[in-house]
């Protein structure tokens, strides 16, 4: 009971801290870099290391409190890092361990935190933990879901124990011809699912965070969090039960695909929440025993609402800081109106557990770019938004200068998502078009490379448009960007404000205000009309005028203009930060 106590009354001091008070990743903004596409240091087409080392204080100029990177460990790179062979060294393409010590400690002078991507529920085939569980190696035997499979009784024929399948197409069962057995893979063929039942699996991956942490890292971003634990077998049938069609097969009519049934036995079981708690406990012990700086935990989980609130704690127990808000990423796209975009905020702020952090991801790796989803002309308003709401906002590298979903041709294509798809259909599913090049400036391979082949093409003309052009010019997508993140480091109202919405027409209007009493509107125009606003009827003690401090690029209005509450113009597609004049 004591301890109940304890953690209420901690919550509520949570809520009361001033903010230099805050801790470093609270309110924080994170910016995932994607390695491979960042920088390339040494010619060879393939971004690395001492390439994010050298962009370092590019990321600390756009704002960045946080970093996490997606994986940089050694691997055979069929899911391009997520399939890794060895978890504690770099791989070579990236740098060395060495490297990334020296990155660690250039991030630490310069105030940033580096998170690395942990990827805990499947490894690469080429891992040793693998081979040696193919070769029946007794401690390993059990490392990774094996089964014999089941004999057909109409053909007689050997077939896999039940009708599960990958996340990338096909069954996720496959024959492994030396252990005379079938290995689960929910995602491809080279990146087997581990064990999570088994105990000894468990404490292999707690020696990696712990292997990581003794090191300086600060956190880790978990892979694929709704995957780790699949049901155990049936004792009746001595195999897997299969799992229905989905609800809404005329959705998704391709037997072969991911979405054509529903994964009851394989995805988001409970088993994978009581794991994030382990992991958060891991990471709390190490932070008090060695008297660090917070180590934390970021959560990749495509799951129902429940369990991403679930993910944060069950009120005895903390889970992740930073469940990513994917409800928000998956609600929102192109069609979406003022209302949906104000729903998802409120869903998020009124049902998080107390004494957490809401945060707000609009886009990564594994998604179509801002400005491809939701319209080129929406770009800042896009980043407005996410600038602008109360908690963590996540940035995926390129967001900040609007940059545009690159071409890939079929012949280019090498996501294995992409690659398992057709020519004809690949554009839906390969995530290549989000993972080109970032555009540096104007010279060969917009400066991300001197190769004379990168292993993505540089998706898109990047003559006029790149980061160097972007700053150079009197205003940008991304000084806008830079513009909103100041405001986000230096005003109260930003840092721990109240927050209070409108939705008017197509129009999401909300307050932004600190105790102190400043104030700032936020007005998204999401819609395609322009919408003329009385803000004075919506909002109480509103000043008559208000000062535009940000606005979208075309907006047409200068920073510091004065503008008539009562009458004031929101452009189709158009977002503006508004500040109350006295
Ligand atoms: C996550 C990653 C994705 C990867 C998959 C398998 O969803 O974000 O890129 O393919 O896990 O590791
Ligand atoms: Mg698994």
């Amino acid at each position: 009971m004591g301890k109940l106590i304890g953690i209420f009354l901690l919550a509520l001091a949570l809520c009361h801290l001033s903010h230099s008070e805050q801790d470093w990743w609270e309110n924080g903004n994170f910016y995932q870099i994607y390695p491979r596409s960042f920088k390339d240091s040494d010619g060879d087409g393939v971004g690395d290391l001492n390439g994010v080392n050298e962009k370092l204080e590019y990321v600390k100029d756009i704002g960045m409190k946080g970093v996490w990177l997606s994986p940089i460990f050694q691997s055979p790179m069929a899911d391009f890092g997520y399939d890794i062979s060895n978890y504690t060294k770099v791989q070579p393409e990236y740098g060395t361990n060495e490297d990334l010590l020296a990155l660690t400690e250039r991030a630490h002078s310069l105030g940033l935190h580096l998170i690395l991507d942990f990827v805990p529920n499947h490894t690469s085939d080429e891992h040793e933990w693998f081979q040696r569980s193919v070769a029946n190696d007794s401690y390993y035997r059990d490392f990774y879901i094996w089964h014999d499979g089941v004999i057909n009784s109409t053909t007689g024929e050997r077939q896999p124990p039940s009708n599960w399948i990958s996340q990338f197409r096909y069954s996720a069962w496959e024959w492994n011809e030396q252990r005379q057995q079938y290995y689960l893979h929910q995602f491809g063929v080279k990146q087997p699912d581990l064990n999570y039942r088994n105990p000894n699996v468990v404490e292999e991956m707690n020696n990696v965070l712990r292997f990581w942490l003794a090191r300086g890292i600060d956190g880790f971003r978990i892979d694929a969090v709704p995957f780790l634990f699949e049901v155990e077998i049936d004792p009746q049938t001595g195999t897997y039960p299969d799992e229905p069609l989905s609800s809404d097969i005329s959705t998704c009519p391709d037997p072969d695909d991911w979405c054509h049934l529903n994964h009851t036995f394989t995805n988001s079981l409970p088993e994978d929440i009581e794991i994030i708690y382990q992991w958060r406990e891991l990471v709390d012990q190490w932070t008090s025993e060695h008297n660090t700086d917070t180590k934390v935990l970021l959560t990749e989980a495509y799951t129902s609402f429940e369990n991403l609130m679930h993910m944060y704690g069950d009120g005895l127990r903390n889970g992740s800081h930073v469940p990513f808000n994917f409800e928000m990423l998956a609600g929102l796209n192109n069609k979406s109106s003022a209302s949906d975009y104000d729903y998802y905020v409120h869903h998020w702020l009124s049902n998080m557990p107390k004494g957490v952090y809401a945060n707000w991801v609009l886009g990564n790796h594994d998604n179509p770019r801002l400005a491809s989803r939701f319209g080129a002309q929406r770009a800042d308003l896009m980043n407005i938004f996410l600038q602008t709401l109360p908690g963590i906002a996540v940035t995926y590298n390129g967001e900040e200068y609007g940059m545009e979903n690159g071409y890939v041709s079929w012949e280019d294509t090498v996501d294995p998502q992409g690659c398992n798809a057709d020519p004809t259909t690949y554009l839906q599913y390969s995530r290549d078009s989000e993972r080109t090049p970032f555009l540096w400036d104007n010279t060969t391979n917009a400066g991300f490379s001197t190769a004379n082949h990168t292993w993505l093409p540089i998706g898109q003309s990047y003559a006029d448009n790149n980061v160097a052009a972007q700053l150079a010019a009197e205003n940008s997508h991304l000084k806008i960007f830079k513009q909103l993140t100041q405001l986000r480091q230096s005003e109260a109202a930003f840092i721990d404000g109240s927050y209070v919405s409108v939705v008017v027409k197509n129009v999401l209007v909300y307050i932004r205000a600190a105790e102190t009493g400043d104030k700032y509107i936020v007005v998204l125009n999401i819609g395609d009309e322009n919408v003329s606003l009385n803000l004075g009827t919506l909002f109480d003690d509103l000043s008559a005028k208000l000062e535009v401090v940000v606005s979208s690029l075309h907006s047409d209005i200068p920073n510091g203009q004065i503008v008539n509450a009562n009458s004031f113009e929101a452009k189709a597609y158009n977002g503006y930060v508004l500040r109350l004049t006295n």
